[in-house]
């Protein structure tokens, strides 16, 4: 009864907000109780679910090659440890070369031994950087097998912009990664069997389900109409929509790669450091999963075998399941797909291959 009480309360808070989302005050509001309400429900989640976030054993794969963005701390960095437990050689791409060599000397402190790893620069925030980093991995590599689209920032106070003008959330997290896929993608052809396909792994968020693909705020966002919390949804949310569309688009082409996305979990890590949790609410964070627990279900996705069918498919804790509806929508991924080609300077997603 209680439960219901302020559920209805809840709503009924919600629907006057949404009423008055239009004003700054009212968005930043309206969009902070969806965070907690989807924070909350994920974390249920996480909990009930624990059982299945898991990987039986790693695998040994010495011959592939994984690139994981954002990988010097956080999720990315314990991602790193165990595609290096299978064996792999790792390409560690982070925006500090230092921090790489540090986690490399961390992890074989540590007492892991196996794989190779290598580390890259890679800036998200300029697409530059995104095209200097490919072309020295198509210089040094023939293929490579698996690439992990991790890197990412969450709701950053002030309305900032790349170097290429577009506001930092939607290009760090999703613009760059979609520049990054296009410029792989050759490479990652090149790793794909009929039998063992290569793997695009977009790491995206349970935020997804808050982001709406308001296409006229993702295409005027300034400083006078950003909210930080829109922006890090809308990023997400259009992780997950190119995942399903590229997914279709590979399929018509008969190519050897596959997509997949994942929502961690809820991750105590450094991307909440704009949040109440940061401070006033660190304690709670000791109830969530740890990194190497948010590490687990993109691992998982990238060298568990009976994922090889499930192209397109949202994942988390190493489940299958629904991605956001919104992202089913054959509008809105056609939308999405133009818009991103347009504003990263590409006519055909396909020209290198
Ligand atoms: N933690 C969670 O609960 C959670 C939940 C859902 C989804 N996720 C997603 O998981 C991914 C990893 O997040 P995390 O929790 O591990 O966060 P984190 O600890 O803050 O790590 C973020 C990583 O992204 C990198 N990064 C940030 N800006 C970059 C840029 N401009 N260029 C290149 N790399 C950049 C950081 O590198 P620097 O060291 O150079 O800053 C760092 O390695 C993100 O995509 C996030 O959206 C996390």
């Amino acid at each position: 009864m209680l439960l219901e009480v302020i559920s209805i309360c809840v709503l009924a808070f919600g629907t006057i907000l949404y009423t008055f989302r239009k004003s700054q005050i009212g968005m930043d509001i309206y969009y902070t109780i969806r965070y907690f309400y989807c924070g909350i429900k994920y974390w249920l989640y996480d909990v009930f679910d624990a059982k299945y976030n898991k990987i039986s054993d790693l695998p040994s794969m010495p011959d592939k090659i994984a690139i994981v963005t954002g990988a010097s701390r956080g999720i990315g960095a314990e991602v790193v440890k165990k595609l290096l437990q299978c064996n792999m050689e790792v390409i560690i791409a982070c925006r500090t070369i230092n921090a790489g060599e540090k986690l490399i000397l961390e992890i074989r402190k540590s007492g892991i031994t196996s794989g190779c790893a290598k580390v890259y620069k890679l800036d998200n925030a300029s697409f530059k950087s995104v095209r200097e980093f490919a072309e020295q991995i198509n210089k040094d590599y023939s293929k490579i097998h698996i690439l992990i689209n991790n890197a990412g920032v969450m709701f950053s106070l002030v309305y900032t912009t790349t170097k290429d003008g577009f506001e930092e959330q939607w290009a760090i997290n999703y613009l760059s990664h979609f520049l990054l896929t296009f410029l792989l993608l050759p490479l990652l052809e090149a790793g794909g069997q009929p039998d063992s396909c290569s793997r695009i792994i977009n790491v995206t968020s349970c935020a997804n389900t808050i982001g709406d693909m308001n296409f006229n705020y993702i295409k005027n966002c300034s400083k006078n109409t950003y909210c930080r919390h829109l922006s890090y949804a809308e990023s997400k949310l259009a992780q997950t929509v190119f995942t399903i569309t590229l997914h279709k688009l590979l399929k018509n082409r008969s190519v050897n790669v596959q997509v997949y996305s994942v929502h961690p979990g809820i991750v105590r890590t450094d991307l909440f450091k704009n949040t109440f949790f940061a401070q006033d609410g660190k304690w709670l964070t000791t109830l969530w999963k740890t990194p190497e627990q948010g590490a687990i279900p993109i691992v998982y996705v990238a060298v568990n075998k009976d994922v090889e069918i499930k192209s397109g498919t949202y994942f988390s804790n190493c489940k299958e399941v629904a991605a956001p509806s919104l992202a089913l929508k054959e509008d809105i991924q056609k939308e999405l797909f133009e818009l991103t080609l347009k504003q990263v300077k590409l006519s055909d997603f396909f020209q290198l291959l």
